[in-house]
């Protein structure tokens, strides 16, 4: 079977086989499901089904290096898929070329209170107020480096990003110290760091956009890299959509000013067009909406964003390898998915994986 068949028959069979039973499953709460999911992952990741799921599914072979880091393909795991890492040793089994995980943050929380994830299913979206629940960064590194994870040592197979955040109870005033905390805590086992400062679900997170204030953010996080290792761990910061073009034109030269080495863009947003049929009973319930309503948003801060000569790996509505492709044609070097990888499941992975193959002619 040729290598787009196999990718549809994979997407196909999610769809009609998979994904019926596990949207079900746990009395429908999508959270306990992904729970469920990555806790299964976890186990797998170190059994022979590994194996199997290479060999169904294929694994990333169009290496692209990004701000120095060697990524094994296009198609990355987006930021809160695994929030704490622990499938981080299964992400490369399913086709993925590189995977983000986090957000952590310096001090370990609970996150919002549930239900906080909800599915739109007939618009193919999610919206998420989960709120950086996580176990703390220097959880993930003990995980990451008990499983002999250290930057640079490929022995997740792909590289391992890790996105950092602001600790809740930490006050706005004292972001930059917190960040450089989580950076101090993850730059061992860490091949780049992500900064969210585009999380919707942190009082006040946003404001850290401002050009002032983040060029003081990534200056200090940038510096502190250097002091750290002779290599310094690269430092990306992951931006929201539903800024203007004024202030996302400032916002990408301070960017570029603090010596950042690329950007994510973009996270998810605040907006609710897109969201059809009763989905739009969901429109009121705050938090971040992703998935198909934020294609063509994120498409269009992508455009803009590559003109400023950083690196850009796109996020935001990625539900095809059509849509993957789109932002490869945009100039991105990378992608990431999340909810496409939700509602179309690893198929959707081996898909990009095949089309990006085949566009930098390595079919
Ligand atoms: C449930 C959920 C949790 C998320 N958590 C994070 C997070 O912790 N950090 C982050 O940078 N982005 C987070 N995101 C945003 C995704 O990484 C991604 O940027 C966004 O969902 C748009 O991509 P998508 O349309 O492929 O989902 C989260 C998204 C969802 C749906």
């Amino acid at each position: 079977m040729s290598g787009s068949m196999r990718s549809a028959a994979l997407r196909a069979g999610y769809r009609a086989l998979i994904r019926p039973v596990l949207f079900r499953s746990y009395g429908a709460d999508p959270e306990r499901i992904h729970e469920a999911m990555i806790n299964l992952l976890a186990q797998v990741a170190s059994s022979p089904v590994a194996r199997g799921v290479d060999w169904l599914v294929g694994r990333a072979n169009d290496p692209v290096t990004v701000a120095g880091v060697r990524f094994a393909g296009r198609v990355g795991v987006a930021a809160g898929l695994d929030k704490d890492g622990r499938a981080a040793m299964m992400w490369s089994h399913l086709g993925f070329g590189f995977a983000e995980l986090g957000t952590v943050t310096a001090e370990a929380q609970p996150g919002n209170p549930s239900p906080r994830l909800f599915r739109a299913r007939r618009s193919s979206g999610l919206i998420n107020r989960m709120g950086f629940n996580n176990d703390g960064a220097s959880a993930l590194a003990s995980r990451l480096a008990g499983w002999g994870v250290r930057r640079g040592n490929g022995a997740a197979g792909i590289p391992l990003g890790v996105s950092i955040g602001k600790t809740k109870l930490t006050p706005i005033e004292q972001a930059v110290p917190d960040y450089v905390r989580s950076l101090e805590t993850v730059h061992g086992q860490a091949d780049y760091v992500a900064v969210n400062v585009s999380s919707p679900n942190t009082p006040g997170l946003r404001t850290l956009q401002r050009a002032a204030t983040i060029e003081e953010l990534l200056a200090a996080l940038v510096a502190r890299a250097r002091e750290l290792d002779e290599t310094p761990i690269p430092v990306f910061v992951k931006i929201a959509p539903d800024v203007s073009w004024d202030e996302l034109d400032q916002l990408l030269a301070a960017v570029v000013g603090a010596g950042a080495a690329g950007v994510i863009a973009t996270n998810t947003t605040l907006g609710r067009t897109g969201l059809v049929g009763a989905d739009r009973l969901l429109a009121s319930q705050p938090g971040g909406l992703s998935g198909a309503p934020l294609t063509r948003r994120a498409r269009q801060v992508v455009a803009r964003t590559v003109d400023q000569g950083l690196p850009v790996i796109a996020s935001g509505g990625i539900m095809t390898p059509g849509d993957a492709m789109a932002m490869l044609d945009l100039g991105a070097v990378a992608v990431q998915v999340y909810t496409g990888f939700i509602y179309s499941g690893p198929g959707l992975v081996a898909g990009i994986n095949h089309w990006s193959r085949d566009k930098t002619g390595r079919s």
